[in-house]
């Protein structure tokens, strides 16, 4: 067989090689598992059992079905060489998809109005994709057992596509396998090892159930657990949700291209805001491909050098110097957002406001456990920040954009928050993002 290079006369990248997808001539690197360099190139190959986390993969299912080299074969299975040449979208593959889903409908009982996983499952959306509306094999109806037995998860066998994903991946963390395949043809079922499920966490039961692309596995207590409209395949198909993906792949290549500037400043405040931002741990070094720090105190950068994306503000304005950074910082920074309580409406220092200045200043400097014996004075001088009847949020001085909440907020909520005024990344808030017990 003649390489690629050889055939185009242009030299290649080690290790690059060119394939034909339905005509289109694609560049991937040989070895590359063949359905994501279609999905990377806008063509979809559908999949049920495929996981690109099971390597190799499972190949059980045979929805992946295309034309590799004039031949029928699993898409999942097949690592990318060059000069291959498959086809995905004829008339006749499309079909044969399609027999292969409608046969999945036939030997199982589905009925997906009244199960749990709908909206959420793979085989049903793969029903949607290819127009499924019927079978054209007899439905077998087979009675088969609904296992209530194991601690967390009810096992519905006449779900079950045998596809072999929880066979390989459901462990429990001594590394002993909760699933396995019992009897032969169709008589096939996965047998539940009943010690080993009750080993395993909430958690881990429900990724056993997001990993079952059918009803199959279900976790006691979560049924039904989202609403019409809001389920995985609602609003959107998984070629949707591939571009999506490759949406925020682009975009974050093209933000790191043009690394944005961002700004920060504790005024009166605890810099527990700082702390938390610093709290992303080693997701500070990622963000650093994208963005650069101005004037912050996190790299001690006193002085705008230059106009910033954004600016975050922690605490709010007790004293003059207060006033004047923050301006400072509206007019420097395109966005501003105020980030914890102190920002957002003075938090611990405005406990002063209830309490007249003066008797503050008395209790602090003349009346206080620790004032020096005899020194019965208020410090003033002209260089000292000047007191503020009151502590005023920021919003109060100049327009704030944003409110992040928190005391102090979370630090992956704060780069959410970031990110998407940013660049647009969509994001949603978890729970455990703003619960502070
Ligand atoms: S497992 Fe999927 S296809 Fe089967 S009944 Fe449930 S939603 Fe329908
Ligand atoms: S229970 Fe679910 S994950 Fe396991 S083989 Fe059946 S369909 Fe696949
Ligand atoms: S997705 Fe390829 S065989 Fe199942």
């Amino acid at each position: 067989m003649k390489s690629s290079k050889a055939k185009s006369g242009k030299k290649q990248p080690a290790g690059e090689v060119t394939l034909k997808i339905d005509g289109k001539e694609i560049k991937a690197k040989e070895g590359q598992n063949l359905v994501q360099v279609a999905r990377a190139n806008d063509i979809f190959i559908p999949s049920l059992c495929y996981y690109e986390h099971i390597d190799p993969p499972l190949g059980t299912c045979r929805v992946c079905i295309c034309e590799i080299d004039g031949k029928p074969s699993p898409a999942c299975m097949q690592k990318v060489k060059a000069n291959m040449e498959v086809r995905v979208n004829t008339p006749q593959m499309e079909d044969t998809r399609k027999a292969i889903v409608e046969m999945m409908f036939a030997e199982g009982n589905h009925f997906c109005p009244a199960c749990e996983k709908s909206g959420n499952c793979s085989l049903q959306h793969m029903g949607y994709e290819m127009g499924v509306s019927i079978s054209r094999f007899p439905h077998l109806f087979k009675d088969r057992l609904i296992d209530f037995h194991p601690k967390r998860m009810i096992i519905e066998h006449n779900r079950c596509v045998k596809c072999h994903r929880c066979v390989e991946e459901v462990l429990t963390k001594e590394g002993k396998k909760v699933f396995s395949i019992c009897n032969r043809g169709n008589e096939t079922v996965v047998g539940i090892d009943y010690e080993q499920e009750a080993k395993l966490t909430q958690e881990e039961a429900l990724a056993a159930m997001q990993l079952c692309p059918t009803g199959a596995i279900l976790v006691r207590g979560q049924s039904m657990a989202k609403p019409f409209g809001d389920r995985r395949f609602d609003n959107q198909s998984v070629q949707k949700e591939e571009q999506d993906k490759k949406a925020v792949v682009e975009a974050a290549v093209k933000a790191a291209k043009e690394k944005k500037v961002i700004a920060t400043i504790s005024l009166a405040g605890c810099f527990g805001c700082h702390m938390s931002m610093l709290d992303i741990d080693l997701g500070f070094i990622d963000l650093l491909e994208v963005v650069e720090f101005n004037k912050s105190p996190i790299n001690d950068i006193k002085k705008f050098t230059k106009q910033c994306d954004i600016g975050l503000i922690e605490g709010g304005c007790c004293n003059s110097e207060n006033v004047e950074t923050l301006r400072e910082f509206r007019r420097k920074c395109d966005i501003l957002v105020a980030v914890g309580e102190c920002a957002i409406w003075g938090g611990l220092p405005a406990m002063r406001n209830m309490i007249p200045l003066e008797e503050c200043l008395e209790e602090a400097y003349l009346n206080s456990i620790t004032t020096v014996a005899g020194e019965h004075i208020v410090p003033y001088h002209e260089d000292l920040p000047k007191i503020l009847d009151k502590v005023y949020p920021c919003n109060e001085i100049v327009k704030i954009d944003h409110f992040i909440p928190g005391c102090p907020p979370n630090p992956e909520h704060i780069w959410k928050a970031v990110k998407n005024l940013l660049w647009g990344d969509h994001y949603s808030i978890l729970y455990s993002e703003f619960k502070y017990d």
